[in-house]
């Protein structure tokens, strides 16, 4: 079915047997000192497995000053090689070409004093790791980075990495000396800000000769919309770009486009990508009308059939998958095998970019064993239950459905449960403002595979002891979730709930105020704002946890994103001490003070639901009980998915 996208193809001297790329995408997987782990050796090996055709492995720094983000992986000298390779060896045994990204920080590294083009740092945003100013590099010293290029491909060569690829856009050092933006020299690299970039290349041909294939990731548009970064790198710039180095040798272009200050924009959460899929195919198209080297593009790509369609409408010449490829290491296989149906969907929550802003390894937010698979076996390998037992699961939402999903997998019998009548617990509360459209699908997703499985799934079903004595079930997992929190401010009768807002339950007038900014009444807001109306959120804290989050839900800060666009105001610091029907009064730091709104809405917080007398019968029955997700502690999706499959690959 997806004939053109399992095509082969030849990039340089080398074939790829499909059309199917990893993009490259940070870890920090690696050690302190910059070494290949075991981590990222079987994170990789499972994506190959999975039947990528090629696999693009993230930044790999190429000198100290280089440095992108604390462990991130290096090749800046020798002593790194032995790693290195057997990171490609875990790719190439798994079926797939291995490419090592090659990346130089310059004014975005992790270093105490960065260098650059010119001493002009990030356009809107600030470095997290300096103070400093960048310092402009001296020509002696860009010689030597172009040196340190060359030797990084050298050694990924004599690593056997099947090809190289030069990142060349998102903002980092190459990109710095391509933009009008960030090279203000008046010198050669000035007057023609391609040269840095083609004499890197020309260096990379001099020490790995004339076969080794090089792809070039191309910034096909630095700004993406945002008129802030208005005057960077243009798609006219980028073809010309493109042209030179397909004359000085490239192989392939990767094309992307945005860079730091746009992050929103070039890896778009879901509030930015809605149903799109292909963020980056109206540059490639373009930049595949002016050179004769295979391209490769792609952009919030997660269903087989947009990739195949972009190939057969010629769009790109083979199709990167990103985040799809953390959340399913085995996209390529299933998309082969003809059952999409079976492929995991990414939601584009950009949870996975915030653990890296926030220093911390990649995991999913979908995929529990994304960045795990050192430590566990693959699903494919889940090792059967030692005794099959009868599994009773309460609640059909995330958790549940999991732990329904890999208990069932292991051998077990399984009944599932749930007093609503579908699947999806809370998070059919989330999906219905539009931007949260990719959660839909994965709760299908969840649906189909345990339908698959046989799970004996009751819906319309409250657990009670009558259940409990029908089904007999030697566990008893309680996965029940969570409801709204209602205050206890003054006049809370006179507030209606998200959850209700939401579903439809309860109306609003043109203005709102909401209580409480976290992640529900965040997005209570946006979905309201986008109606076109006033809303105002009040939150207590000064700074509540959800401004520490810098993947998707960065967009949805005080005076910023989604929320400056749509005129939506936050009051930090802001304690609502009493509501009336039509007004509200708050006690700011400068004293009391009244606010007239239509309606006010109640998004203070979730409580856990848990059965008391279904848990204290099961106990009393001698059966063994378990609690997970919300139903311990309202949190996260991740929380309860990640409970749920680390006690189902247990039992
Ligand atoms: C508006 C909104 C937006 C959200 N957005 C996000 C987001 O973007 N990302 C994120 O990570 N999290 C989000 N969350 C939180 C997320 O939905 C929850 O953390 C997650 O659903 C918890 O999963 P769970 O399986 O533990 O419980 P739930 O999803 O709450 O499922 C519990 C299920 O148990 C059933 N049940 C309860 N008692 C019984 C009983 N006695 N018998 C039978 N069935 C019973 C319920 O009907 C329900 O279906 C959001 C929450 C809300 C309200
Ligand atoms: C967690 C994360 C890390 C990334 N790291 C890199 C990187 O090291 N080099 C790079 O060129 N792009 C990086 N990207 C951008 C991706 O390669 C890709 O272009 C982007 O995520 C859009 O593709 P997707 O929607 O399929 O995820 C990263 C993206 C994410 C989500
Ligand atoms: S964390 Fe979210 S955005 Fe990242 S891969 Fe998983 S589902 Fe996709």
């Amino acid at each position: 079915m997806f004939e053109k996208l399992f095509e082969p193809i030849q990039i340089g001297s080398i074939t790829v047997k499909n059309r199917t790329v990893m993009a490259p995408m940070t870890t920090l997987y690696g050690g302190a000192d910059g070494q290949v782990t075991e981590q990222a050796i079987e994170y990789y090996g499972a994506r190959a497995r999975g039947g990528t055709g090629m696999i693009i492995v993230e930044g790999i720094y190429i000198s100290p000053l280089g440095l992108q983000i604390p462990c991130s992986m290096t090749v800046r000298d020798d002593k790194f090689v032995p790693g290195l390779a057997s990171l490609a060896d875990s790719i190439r045994r798994n079926g797939a070409v291995s490419v090592m990204q090659l990346i130089h920080s310059g004014v975005q590294a992790w270093v105490t004093q960065t260098v650059g083009p010119s001493e002009v740092g990030r356009i809107v945003g600030k470095p997290i790791s300096t103070e400093l100013p960048p310092k402009a590099l001296t020509i002696a010293e860009i010689e030597g980075i172009v040196e340190e290029f060359g030797m990084a491909a050298f050694r990924a060569m004599m690593g056997g990495w099947d090809m190289i690829q030069v990142h060349g856009t998102h903002g980092y050092l190459i990109h710095q000396f391509l933009s009008p933006l960030t090279n203000k020299r008046t010198d050669k690299y000035g007057q023609d800000r391609d040269l840095f970039v083609l004499q890197v290349i020309e260096k990379i041909r001099e020490k790995c000769g004339p076969n080794y294939p090089i792809i070039y990731r191309l910034n096909g548009d630095e700004a993406l919309g945002d008129s802030r970064l208005k005057g960077g790198i243009s798609l006219e710039d980028a073809k010309k770009t493109a042209k030179r180095l397909e004359d000085a040798g490239v192989d392939a272009f990767d094309v992307t486009g945005g860079q730091d200050d746009c992050i929103d924009q070039y890896v778009p959460s879901a509030y930015v990508l809605r149903d799109r899929e292909g963020w980056f195919f109206h540059l490639s198209s373009e930049i595949k009308k002016v050179v004769n080297v295979p391209i490769i593009s792609g952009g919030g790509i997660e269903a087989p059939e947009a990739a195949e369609k972009a190939l057969n409408d010629g769009l790109t010449d083979m199709v990167f998958l990103g985040r799809q490829l953390i959340a399913d290491a085995d996209w390529a296989i299933k998309a082969h095998e003809d059952r999409p149906e079976d492929i995991r969907p990414c939601v584009y929550c950009l949870h996975c970019g915030n653990r890296i802003l926030t220093l911390k390894p990649v995991n999913c937010t979908v995929n529990p064993l994304a960045g795990y698979e050192f430590r566990q076996m693959t699903e494919e390998n889940f090792l059967p239950a030692k005794t099959k037992k009868r599994i009773l699961v309460v609640g059909a939402g995330p958790g549940g459905m999991e732990c329904a999903r890999v208990a069932s997998q292991r051998g077990h019998q399984v009944v599932l449960v749930d007093k609503n009548d579908r699947v999806g617990g809370t998070v059919n509360i989330a999906i219905i403002p539009d931007f949260k459209h990719k959660y839909r699908k994965w709760i299908g997703w969840y649906d189909v595979q345990m339908k698959k499985l046989g799970i004996d799934l009751r819906l319309k079903t409250e657990a009670d002891s009558a259940l409990l004595q029908e089904v007999d079930p030697d566990i008893v997992v309680m996965a029940t979730g969570s409801k709204p929190l209602v205050g206890t401010i003054k006049g809370i009768e006179n507030t209606v709930l998200a959850d209700d807002v939401l579903l439809g339950r309860a109306q609003t007038g043109q203005t709102v105020a909401i209580i409480g900014l976290g992640l529900v009444g965040a997005e209570t807001a946006l979905f309201l704002a986008e109606q076109g109306k006033k809303i105002t959120v009040l939150e207590e804290l000064a700074a509540p946890p959800i401004l520490m989050d810098l993947g998707g839900i960065a967009l949805l800060k005080p005076g910023e994103g989604l929320f400056a666009k749509h005129g939506v105001e936050v009051l930090l610091g802001t304690k609502v001490q009493e509501i009336s029907a039509n007004e509200i009064v708050t006690v700011e730091q400068d004293g009391e003070k009244r606010m007239k709104i239509d309606t006010v809405i109640d998004a203070i917080g979730r409580e856990s639901v848990l059965p008391e007398d279904l848990l204290a019968n099961s106990i009393e029955r001698g059966k063994k009980v378990f609690t997970l997700g919300d139903a311990k502690a309202p949190r996260k999706i991740k929380d309860a998915v990640e409970e749920a499959f680390m006690l189902a690959s247990q039992l």
